[in-house]
């Protein structure tokens, strides 16, 4: 099995980009080299990751980065997709760390010798836990914090960035991790969600000004999560329950971005949960960005439910990744098509798309035709979206490698490489050789 995408496709053009991704607490370990952050913290935690692991050595990047580059290298990407680790490069004082600012350099060297386009997120979750001991992103200061950080390490990496994210999924940051408490920090309540997804909106709108003056020949913006929310049923009920959810947890985040203001549903949500927004905000948040990142992995249903508004129904008899992920690729070219609709957007990247699978090694083979099915499966989706009008001019396969997929520890397998976390080996799998494949077959 191979990937293939229809001939006339303009995501076969070399001016398409191509690449996989990664995140700094997912991959590096290296954690005596830098600042303790939240998931540290959280994962020290009882019955927070449940296979009780932790960050501490995770895939070793940080020892491994040569070797792995050059794994990136065999794979033909155009791009690698990476995050930079805010308490590694960051001291206790504010100031630059040399030695971690030294590490990512040296990473950005060589990808530039490689010819390979560094998109780089400056915040894939992993907040210094001293910062969140001063309230983390429920104080409004750690946004101001988050620009001095981007604002300083933007300077010291100069011209080899090609284009920066300032957040990655928000959403996660402040729903999972301030509301519902199953990320790091693990704050618990429904008045806390939406005070934090405010000052990391801010966050980002201020780290914005920052790269404009530092970095202006650099792609900057933004990557956001995006889950479509389906009816469970036609009747008005389900339909009303489906779009309130949308509003709730995607609308939510890309409104503000791209209008300058919340959804209306604002008006209607109690006033301790509402957030603290002072005049100016949303003109910072709402600043002009070169491009919008869209992660996409799986739609949700929902039906009407008389307490809470919206209730989640889990499908029965369709495929699912290992995640319990319903595998739904019509939903991405909607999301894209839909998206395009509603807001005046940039240029898009898919920033991340990919699947967890049972995944096992068999005589030093993977063949997970699975994920390489959903591969194809989602690039013919995305194809269909760009046919259809919308403007995406990137795709990031989520993940270069198996990694720490978070509160699910290394159980979870979402990489085109599998990872032995015994022997730290490293073994493209055969979604990897086909995306290998795919992408040189385009470059000829
Ligand atoms: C995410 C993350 C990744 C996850 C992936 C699979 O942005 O949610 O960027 O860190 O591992 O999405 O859950």
């Amino acid at each position: 099995m191979s990937i293939v995408l229809p001939s006339q496709s303009s995501m076969l053009s070399p001016s398409f980009t191509f690449g996989v991704a990664t995140a700094s607490f997912q991959i590096e370990g290296g954690v005596d080299h830098r600042l303790p952050c939240i998931w540290d913290t959280f994962c020290q935690q009882p019955n927070t990751i449940a296979d009780n692991s932790n960050g501490d050595v995770a895939c070793d990047f940080y020892n491994r980065w040569q070797e792995d580059l050059e794994l990136i290298d065999s794979l033909e990407v155009d791009a690698y997709r990476l995050s930079i680790s805010w308490p590694r490069v960051i001291d206790i004082n504010g100031e630059l760390n040399p030695l971690g600012v030294d590490f990512y350099l040296q990473i950005l060297d060589r990808l530039k010798k490689k010819n390979i386009k560094a998109f780089v997120t400056l915040y894939h979750w992993d907040l210094p836990q001293h910062l969140e001991d001063d309230g983390g992103w429920l104080n409004r200061n750690t946004a101001y914090l988050f620009r001095d950080y981007v604002d300083k390490i933007s300077h010291a990496f100069g011209d080899r960035v090609y284009s920066y994210a300032t957040l990655n999924e928000p959403f996660c940051s402040a729903y999972l991790g301030y509301e519902l408490g199953v990320h790091a920090p693990g704050i618990i309540g429904k008045e806390f969600g939406k005070k934090a997804i405010h000052h990391l909106l801010l966050g980002h709108g201020l780290a914005m000004q920052a790269l404009t003056k530092n970095s202006p020949d650099s792609q900057n913006g933004i990557v956001l999560n995006f889950t479509p929310c389906y009816p469970h049923s036609d009747s008005k009920a389900d339909r009303d329950a489906a779009n309130l959810a949308d509003q709730h947890f995607n609308h939510w985040y890309i409104k503000p971005l791209i209008d300058g203001q919340y959804p209306d549903l604002i008006n209607q949500i109690p006033m301790q949960h509402r957030p603290d927004i002072l005049p100016g905000d949303l003109e910072i948040i709402s600043a002009d960005n070169d491009y919008l990142g869209v992660n996409y992995y799986t739609r949700a249903i929902y039906r009407h439910d008389d307490v809470t508004q919206f209730e989640q129904v889990l499908p029965e008899n369709v495929p699912l990744t290992d995640m319990g992920w319903e595998i739904y690729p019509d939903a991405f070219t909607h999301l894209l098509t839909s998206l395009d609709r509603e807001y005046q957007l940039p240029p898009l990247y898919i920033t991340e798309n990919g699947a967890a699978m049972p995944d096992s090694i068999v005589d030093g083979k993977i063949d997970d035709n699975d994920r390489l099915e959903y591969f194809q499966q989602h690039l013919l989706a995305v194809d269909n979206a760009i046919n259809q009008g919308v403007n995406i001019i990137g795709y990031f396969a989520w993940s270069l490698m198996d990694n720490f997929e978070w509160a699910l520890g290394y159980q979870k397998r979402f990489g085109l490489v599998y990872v032995d976390y015994n022997s730290q080996v490293r073994t493209i799998k055969r979604s990897g050789h086909a995306f290998a494949e795919f992408i040189k077959q385009r470059k000829k």
